[in-house]
């Protein structure tokens, strides 16, 4: 074992693999790619379409979507600001680990507060985290709305609800912005995948 480090009786073991011998492996870096944005902005679209073009180029990814993580592993939780505050810890410490398998975790919550985001920048090594802001207008977001919610956001139905009742704050200083009412999905995630290739998480098609 390389290191340990005790913080209240627990020790963290660091097996003889380490990280880097892991992304040797895979051939690209971990990172985590953070889509933020309100429901039905499109930031799932674009997060799949992104792991579509990574895996084509042989990429270890894997999309953690704000509807399926609370299915599980936060199926406990609801839209209080503590609940969401919860949620997105419990998933940054989770995205922690992945990333440090070596694999690109590519996310889709709403995550609407800053401090919950920036508490994830602040686990990861510098370069490793990309927030990308999915701006689209509420209005759209609603028009676009296939579950529903939107509707039952407005009579009251459900409560909390981001950007009718319950407040988004806007990512002061994102790695990037797709406005996702006037870009199409595979030229976001392009862009996306341009970005990772001069940060130097995935190599460019030529191998540099
Ligand atoms: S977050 O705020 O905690 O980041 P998350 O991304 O996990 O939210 O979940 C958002 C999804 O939950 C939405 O796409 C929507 O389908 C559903 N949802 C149910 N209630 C709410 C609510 N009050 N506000 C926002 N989304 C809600």
């Amino acid at each position: 074992m390389k290191k340990k480090v005790t913080k209240n009786n627990l020790t963290w073991f660091n097996g003889p693999v380490s990280r880097e011998d892991r992304e040797h492996n895979h051939g690209h870096k971990g990172a985590a790619v953070w889509f933020t944005g309100l429901s039905a902005s499109g930031k799932s679209t674009v997060a799949h379409n992104l792991e579509k073009l990574l895996l084509k180029q042989g990429c270890s990814t894997y999309v953690f979507d704000g509807d399926n993580v609370r299915h599980g592993l936060c199926s406990d939780i609801g839209f209080s600001p503590e609940d969401r505050s919860e949620n997105i810890r419990r998933i940054g410490e989770m995205i922690k680990l992945f990333v440090d398998a070596g694999i690109i975790a590519i996310t889709a919550f709403i995550s609407p507060y800053k401090k919950d985001r920036e508490r994830i920048r602040s686990l990861l090594d510098d370069g490793q985290f990309y927030e990308i802001f999915v701006d689209c207008p509420v209005d759209i977001c609603e028009k676009r709305d296939q579950k529903g919610i939107y509707a039952k956001a407005r009579t009251g139905e459900i409560k909390n609800f981001t950007g009718i009742s319950a407040p988004y704050e806007i990512p002061e200083n994102p790695d990037l912005v797709i406005p996702s009412h006037e870009e199409d999905s595979m030229d976001a995630a392009e862009r996306v995948l341009e970005l990772m290739r001069q940060g130097k998480i995935v190599p460019f098609l030529d191998g540099h």
